[in-house]
């Protein structure tokens, strides 16, 4: 039996910066991934019109990440790096899909409930197919692994449901033209076009949350730029954010089961965890009885060391325009010749006459 070529695609939306959330929780991975896999990074530029209507924040803010992307290490020669609006089959397939996902599927996603708010009629309707084209970004590269952060689980759910449907739907015609592969789904084995991908999710531990509320993950539509720490953000920057981050009047725990129901001192130490490559436990055996102030004083140092040649390397590269450009020009490039063959392929399979 062939299976589908193991390919890694992830991607994240150019509205705002990059911050240590999306670092600890989706890009250190990426950039660790490059080694082993076949990736495939996008900025996903039609996805933030969906929030992002201002066209010259939009186009800034797409150089402003992929210069995150790269000064975090991901490597243009090694992974395909690229735009996903000029790639047009990205919109092409999610059509496709449209008429393949159901509107209570869309109808049941978290995201979109929290960013519509209470006026749902009112809300675009590119926010309520968000999960068909982030479903088409992934299946267009035949992708089998998609790494991100607890957040987009359902998506990946949803992604996964998409193509389930899709090969089920036109199964005899992906059979008769021969262009499937054949995967095992139970007990039954089916010829399907699209894989069925693997999330990679780093769990809940991984979930960085706000600075001033430890209930809410650190986002970047967080009005409050406090919040968060951007990839950005100088060393002054970093140091003030985390001295004024919330925290409780106790001491550092010793114990694990002292952080229970103190969301903020819990996000810290995970943060310190996470950014020293450490559990928690050893933070805690370190810091135990220890006060926030030499805590953060620490916290601080170890922040600033581990993202200021990141900050460095992305200044020097948000200067160059040019290179960023010629990155996700190269990048569009290659990623349209694996676009084009799949999409050719789903053409043939659903019924469009082509030459
Ligand atoms: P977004 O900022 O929504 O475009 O997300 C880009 C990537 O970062 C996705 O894989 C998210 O799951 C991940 N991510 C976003 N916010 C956080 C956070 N606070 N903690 C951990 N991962 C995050
Ligand atoms: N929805 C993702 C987010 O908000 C971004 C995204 C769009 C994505 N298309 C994708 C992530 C495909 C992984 C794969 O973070």
């Amino acid at each position: 039996m062939n299976s589908f070529k193991e390919r890694i695609f992830s991607g994240a939306q150019p509205t705002g910066n990059l911050h240590l959330g999306n670092y600890l929780g989706a890009l250190k991975r990426w950039v660790e991934l490059q080694d082993s896999h076949d990736c495939i990074y996008c900025v996903v530029d039609m996805h933030a019109l969906t929030i992002l209507p201002d066209p010259v924040e939009l186009l800034n803010s797409t150089r402003e990440i992929t210069a995150a992307y790269l000064a975090a290490g991901l490597d243009p020669k090694k992974s395909i790096v690229f735009n996903q609006s000029r790639v047009r089959q990205h919109s092409e397939l999610a059509w496709v899909f449209n008429c393949i996902a159901r509107i209570g599927w869309m109808n049941r996603m978290t995201q979109f409930k929290d960013k519509a708010g209470k006026d749902r009629d009112n809300a675009s309707l590119g926010l309520l197919a968000y999960p068909s084209l982030m479903a088409a970004d992934i299946l267009l590269y035949r992708a089998t692994h998609v790494p991100v952060g607890d957040d987009q689980k359902q998506h990946l759910e949803l992604t996964r449901d998409i193509a389930q449907k899709f090969n089920n739907d036109y199964s005899d015609r992906i059979r008769s033209l021969g262009v499937g592969v054949e995967m095992a789904v139970g007990d039954e084995t089916v010829s399907g076009y699209f894989p069925i991908t693997e999330p990679m999710i780093s769990g809940p531990a991984m979930r960085i949350m706000s600075l001033r509320d430890g209930t809410k993950k650190m986002s970047k539509s967080d009005p409050s730029d406090l919040s968060r720490i951007n990839l950005i953000d100088d060393a002054e920057t970093i140091t003030k954010k985390i001295r004024k981050a919330k925290t409780d009047a106790d001491a550092i725990p010793s114990e694990i089961d002292g952080l229970k129901g103190r969301a903020e001192a819990d996000n810290l130490v995970g943060v310190f965890a996470a950014l020293s490559g450490q559990q928690k436990e050893q933070v805690l055996r370190d810091f135990g009885g220890k006060q926030f102030s030499e805590f953060k004083a620490a916290l601080a140092d170890l922040a600033v060391a581990q993202l200021s040649p990141i900050t460095q390397e992305m200044r020097r590269l948000i200067a160059d325009p040019a290179y960023i450009d010629s990155v996700l020009r190269d990048g569009g490039a290659r990623a349209s010749v694996i676009a084009e063959e799949n999409m050719n392929n789903v053409r043939n399979i659903v019924g469009f006459l082509q030459d």
